[in-house]
Order: structure tokens, then C-alpha cells, then sequence
């Protein structure tokens, strides 16, 4: 039985809607990856790239994605079976959706299951006060952590947990409600440590190496991986903003939100890199240190700061709500689905897709202690079982999702309805550019990332 629109819950306010998916795009996507891409690449002109795919490839994808969730009310299969018909393989591309909520959801809990264990350490016991024996004890806590299996599946659980918990609650009681604690906080912390990171001798280092345009550094994969970064941190692709659209009263801006949603995601992407690099140039940290840049590298710079430990915790209970309220979007998604299509309660949908992505996780929590998902997974496939599913979600189902979203909206969607859909709520002259970058910019460029991704454009000489 399909929902009807009166049967769904609704945000309270545009307000809840923003904070809601604002929450959804900013995760460990932002504090965790964005940083560590960045230092990879070079640091400033990989920030402007990715600010133009933000702003060409992303922001239209999300209003596209915004306005078909607002439009049908729907979830994503159904959404699209509404729109395209209910045995048009566009139906696929909802599909597509739910089953890339599984798999990033199944290793997202295990990292953020990292990030509960920080918090916890540096709560209940801290990293202690930069003492040399006190430092080599941190260096090893990350590389300890992953190699305990029974722990990493507590910590796993222990997420999903919470996650279940709250989109439990259902939209207006559960997420929004949660949003509007969390969200504030996190920006209020970030841009405390952003003040405090200011202070420290390697600050202009770290403004130079994030804002300075070091030309001779630009690489011709950048403009592919910041493109990935922008699809992964703005949570597109795979119809969580489509969900949440679906939660969007009829008279709200869909460009508006979408604005405010990529504005809040970026800002705190930005932020987060004038949080890190300052504490990792002041105390000879490599800035490319991949997952070690926040659960290694960090610890060893509160141990060795005044008032680290209260920083400390500050920031990994930040890294733990950002995770939850984009674990939360991935859940939504699946859960609603199933309510959507089967007439499922929602307590019995996320109670048992809660319990499978737990299941589907487990070999991801054990990839990095249990050979047979790591070390000889890797011998059988290439990379380990946590890195399989990464690699499937980000380079392949969400390029996917979104380009299918961006051609479908742009080409076959009806048009009158579209254009009708789309100003409403948003001044027309807005509607041409958007279309335009739908139709040419989006999945063209969607489709270069997914080219290397097959190593197609290695093949021709392209890239590297
Ligand atoms: N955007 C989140 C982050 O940056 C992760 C995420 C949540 C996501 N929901 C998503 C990514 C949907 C892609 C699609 O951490």
C-alpha cells in the first residue's frame, strides 16, 4: 500500500527540513574525509574545485532530488513509480537508492563506532598530558582499536543502536527533534575549536595551505575526487534528500533549502579543515594521514594541548552526533521504503533493516582483524571487505544514483510539471539555470567520475 501524503508525517517548519538534511549531508564525510582529501590533493586549489562542483554538479542534483521527494511525497520506488510509472525501470533507480543506504550505512556504523570509542576514552579517561610515554601509547590506540573484533562489533552495535532509536521516533518526534539539538551544538563546538585552532603557531600555515592557490600542485584526478567528495558529502545520490523532500510542505522553496542545505554542509566542511590543519601543522603531523588524521594524529595534539582534554571530548561527541543524524538519513531512506511499498509499521520496518545492515556490517567491523575480510579478502578481491563496500557505494551506486536522478528530472520528467513544481515556492527566473545544469553540466560530469572509476579515462590518457 502506498502512503498517501496525508498518511505522512510533515516537517514542522522549513527550518526542521534544513536542519534535518542539513544534519543528513554533515558527517563524517566533512570532519573525517573532507580534511584528509584536501591534504592529499594539495590543500587550496582542491578547495576551489570542489567548490565548483558543490555549486555545478551538486546543488542542482539536490534540487532535483528535493523536488521529486516534495512532488510525490513518496520514498524513493515508489516516487519514481508515480512519476515514470510503476513498471518503468526508472523504478530501478529507487531501488538503487535503498540498497546504497545498506551498504553505506553497514560501514558508516563501524567508523562511527570509532568515533563513540574516542568519545568514550577521552570522557571517562583523556589522552593524557603529552608526556613521551603517553604519546606512543596514543599513537597505538587507533591501530589497537581495529585489531580488537568483539570491541568493533560492540561499538558497531552499539551505533545502530542509537540510530534505530531515533528514526523509531518517526520524522517530526524522532529526527527533526534531534536535528534541532544536534545541529546547533555541532556548529556552536566546531567554531569554538576553529577560534582556539587560530591561536596555535601553525594557523598561517594551515590558512596557506587550505586557501592559497599553490597552482603547481593541481593534478588531473583532483577535479574527479573532489567531484566523489561532493556527491558523498552532500548525501546525494541515492535519495535521502529525495526522502526528506518527501517530509517538505508544498509551499517551501526547494531551491531555497537546497541552498541552505549545500551553504551549511560546505561551511562546515571548510570549518572542520580550520579545526584540523592548524593542530596538524603546529605539532608536525602529516596532513595526509587518511583515517589516522582524526583518530591518531588529533589525540596526539589534545594530549600535548592546554585544556586538551576537554577539546578532546568536545570534539569526538561532535564527530558522534554528526555521524548519528547522517546515519539517521541512510536509515530513513531504507526503513521508508518498506513502509511505503508493504505497509509496514514503522517500528517493525526500522527494527529489521536495523538489524540487516547490522548483519551486513559485520564483515566490515571485522575487516580489519579477521583475515578472511581482510588481509585474504583482499587477496580474493583486491581490497578488504570495509574497503569493497566503500569503493561499491561511493564510486559506483551513488555516480550512478545521481546521474540517473539528473537525467530522468532533466529529460523525461514532464516538463510542465516539473517547471510548475519547481516555482513554486522559488522566483522563475531561477528555473533556466537550474535546468541547464541538470541536463548538461550534472551527468556529465557524474559520468567522468564514474569513467575513471573503470579506468576508462586512464585508458585513454586522461587521467591518472
Ligand atoms: N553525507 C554524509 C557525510 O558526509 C554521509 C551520508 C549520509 C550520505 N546520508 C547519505 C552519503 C546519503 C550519500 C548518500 O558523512
Amino acid at each position: 500500500m502506498a502512503g498517501s501524503a496525508a498518511q505522512r508525517g510533515f516537517w514542522a517548519s522549513r527550518f526542521g527540513f534544513i536542519l534535518a538534511a542539513a544534519g543528513s549531508a554533515v558527517g563524517l564525510g566533512n570532519i573525517w574525509k573532507f580534511p584528509y582529501v584536501t591534504g592529499n590533493n594539495g590543500g587550496g586549489l582542491f578547495v576551489v574545485i570542489y567548490l565548483i562542483c558543490v555549486v555545478a554538479v551538486g546543488l542542482p542534483i539536490m534540487n532535483a532530488e528535493i523536488l521529486v521527494g516534495r512532488t510525490t511525497a513518496r520514498s524513493p520506488v515508489p516516487a519514481f513509480g508515480e512519476l515514470a510509472g510503476r513498471r518503468s525501470p526508472w523504478v530501478g533507480t529507487g531501488w538503487l537508492g535503498a540498497l546504497a543506504g545498506f551498504v553505506i550505512l553497514s560501514f558508516y556504523s563501524v567508523v562511527a563506532g570509532w568515533a563513540v570509542y574516542y568519545a568514550f576514552v577521552s570522557i571517562t579517561q583523556g589522552f593524557g598530558s603529552g608526556t613521551a610515554a603517553e604519546l606512543a601509547q596514543v599513537k597505538t590506540l587507533f591501530a589497537g582499536l581495529i585489531k580488537k573484533p568483539s570491541l568493533n562489533l560492540v561499538l558497531h552495535g552499539v551505533f545502530m543502536t542509537a540510530t534505530v532509536a531515533v528514526v523509531i521516533g518517526g520524522v517530526q518526534a524522532g529526527i527533526e527533534r534531534w536535528s534541532r539539538i544536534l545541529m546547533p551544538t555541532l556548529f556552536t563546538m566546531l567554531i569554538g575549536l576553529a577560534i582556539y585552532a587560530m591561536t596555535l603557531p601553525g594557523a598561517g600555515a594551515a590558512l596557506d595551505f587550505m586557501f592559497g592557490l599553490h597552482t603547481e600542485q593541481l593534478q588531473p584526478a583532483g577535479f574527479l575526487e573532489a567531484m566523489g567528495q561532493a556527491f558523498f558529502s552532500l548525501s546525494l545520490g541515492m535519495g535521502a534528500m529525495l526522502t526528506y523532500g518527501s517530509y517538505l510542505p508544498k509551499d517551501t522553496s526547494v531551491f531555497k533549502s537546497a541552498l541552505y542545505v549545500a551553504g551549511l554542509d560546505t561551511f562546515v566542511a571548510l570549518i572542520s579543515s580550520v579545526v584540523i590543519f592548524p593542530v596538524t601543522f603546529s605539532y608536525g603531523i602529516e596532513p595526509s594521514a587518511g583515517p589516522g588524521l582524526v583518530f591518531q594524529s588529533l589525540p596526539m595534539a589534545f594530549s600535548q594541548m592546554p585544556g586538551g582534554r576537554v577539546l578532546a571530548s568536545l570534539f569526538f561527541s561532535l564527530l558522534v552526533f554528526a555521524a548519528l543524524t547522517s546515519s539517521i538519513s541512510l536509515l530513513e531512506v531504507v526503513a521508508s521504503t518498506f513502509i511505503d511499498l508493504y505497509g509496514w509499521t514503522r517500528k517493525q520496518a526500522v527494527v529489521l533493516m536495523g538489524l540487516v545492515t547490522f548483519v551486513v556490517g559485520v564483515p566490515s567491523a571485522l575487516s580489519f582483524s579477521v583475515p578472511a575480510f581482510g588481509e585474504r579478502f583482499k587477496g580474493l578481491v583486491g581490497k578488504s571487505f570495509f574497503d569493497s563496500m566503500d569503493d561499491l557505494s561511493a564510486n559506483w551506486m551513488l555516480p550512478l544514483g545521481g546521474l540517473l536522478i539528473a537525467v530522468y528530472v532533466g529529460f523525461f520528467m514532464e516538463s510542465s510539471r516539473r517547471q510548475k513544481e519547481f516555482e513554486e515556492g522559488t522566483p522563475p527566473w531561477a528555473y533556466p539555470p537550474w535546468l541547464a545544469l541538470l541536463r548538461f553540466i550534472s551527468p556529465i560530469a557524474v559520468a567522468l567520475v564514474m569513467l575513471k572509476s573503470t579506468g576508462v579515462l586512464k585508458l585513454l590518457g586522461i587521467a591518472s
